[in-house]
């Protein structure tokens, strides 16, 4: 086969811009993979909605198993949402013996063990960079990059809705309820924001999180949760007056080799760099016993910069899938690009 066959589940924000940044950046994602990535097929529910006039009609089918079982699909990506018909696809796709790439911290937070584990029984695996700060490479860096090190803490603003209504309230001196408003209308926010507001979307990102780091089962249950709806503009002055700043917290904890994690409003000095990080812009702070102190920073939803993470993962997936097929004596040669001329 001359290219990876994708089906897509879900073409809303996250699955639009999957789609916009594959025929964007072609030429440079099929330079670095060495085969051509092709969206064969999209799972969409409303058949009466207005599509975007540049994905071709005849992709769109209404059919899951079009995806799920159909043999001219190597690899699914779920950006549809939802936890038990997710998960339903999720495991017929792997059961088919599919890479699987997904978007979905909800699930990811319950139910991340059992389909990692059904994933390799079915020698493939599964991806999920999207679930947690949008654009930041965060689950990457911690399964491979920083995997020798025994971290700590992780501690981050791994939610921009709640960041944004703090910082409006911080520097703008503006309510609480004002705010919420304008996150909303901004699209921030989740469809029922009482998950953002309540920690709850923060509380499943740091169960992803601390599993990761720590190598352990946390799950969304394990994680104590406390939202920013009773913060009030006094608890803003106040914290200001003597120097610190109130963020909502996503907290991961090594604490004498048992792990722990919670979410709530923390009074941040001003000088700690998390202090800075403002608007829906997410920031995790990571300490390792190796590297000692690091910090990601970035964009942590939105078409694009998720849609980044996404194909991030994609890439990976087609080439473990390419040397699966191939067999491990597969490797892309490295051509590099003469500095003078670095057009595609
Ligand atoms: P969205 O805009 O609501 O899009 C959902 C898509 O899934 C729509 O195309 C919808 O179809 C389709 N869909 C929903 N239920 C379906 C069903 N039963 N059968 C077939 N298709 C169905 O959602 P989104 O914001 O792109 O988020 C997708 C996932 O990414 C979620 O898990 C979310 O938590 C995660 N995520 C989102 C962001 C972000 O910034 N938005 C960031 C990180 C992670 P129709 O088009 O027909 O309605
Ligand atoms: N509602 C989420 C947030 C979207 O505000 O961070 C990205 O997960």
């Amino acid at each position: 086969m001359d290219h990876v066959r994708v089906g897509l589940v879900g073409l809303g924000t996250v699955g639009t811009g999957v789609y916009k940044m594959l025929q964007e950046n072609k030429d440079i994602i099929t330079k670095k993979v060495g085969k051509e990535i092709r969206v064969e097929k999209i799972l969409v529910r409303n058949k009466d909605k207005e599509r975007d006039p540049e994905i071709p009609s005849e992709l769109i089918t209404f059919d899951p198993g079009d995806i799920l079982e159909n043999d001219d699909i190597d690899i699914v990506i779920e950006v549809m949402g939802s936890v038990e018909l997710a998960m339903d696809y999720i495991k017929r796709a792997l059961s088919a013996k599919k890479q699987v790439i997904t978007a979905n911290k909800d699930l990811i937070a319950l139910h991340e063990e059992e389909l990692s584990e059904l994933a390799h029984l079915n020698g493939r695996d599964l991806y999920f960079e999207a679930s947690v700060a949008g654009g930041i490479p965060i689950i990457g860096t911690l399964k491979e990059d920083l995997a020798g090190n025994k971290i700590r803490k992780i501690m981050g603003i791994i939610n921009g809705t709640t960041n944004y209504i703090l910082t409006k309230m911080t520097k703008e001196g503006k309510s609480y309820e004002e705010v919420l408003k304008d996150a909303v209308a901004l699209g921030y926010a989740e469809s029922d924001p009482t998950a953002d507001v309540e920690g709850l979307d923060a509380a499943r990102k740091i169960a992803i999180l601390g599993t990761i780091a720590f190598d352990t089962k946390i799950t969304f249950n394990d994680v104590y949760v406390e939202g920013i709806t009773k913060i009030t503009k006094d608890d803003i002055k106040y914290a200001d007056e003597l120097g610190y700043i109130v963020k909502l917290l996503g907290i991961g904890m090594n604490v004498d080799d048992k792990a722990e994690a919670r979410v709530h409003p923390v009074f941040i000095s001003k000088d700690h760099p998390l202090a800075a990080v403002n608007d829906v812009f997410n920031a995790i702070f990571v300490e390792g016993n190796a590297v000692g102190e690091t910090m990601f920073y970035g964009r942590g939803a939105g078409e694009l910069p998720t849609a980044s993470a996404v194909i991030g993962d994609l890439m990976k997936a087609t080439r473990d899938f390419i040397n699966d097929t191939m067999g491990s004596s597969y490797r892309k040669i490295v051509k590099r690009k003469e500095i003078k001329d670095i057009s595609e």
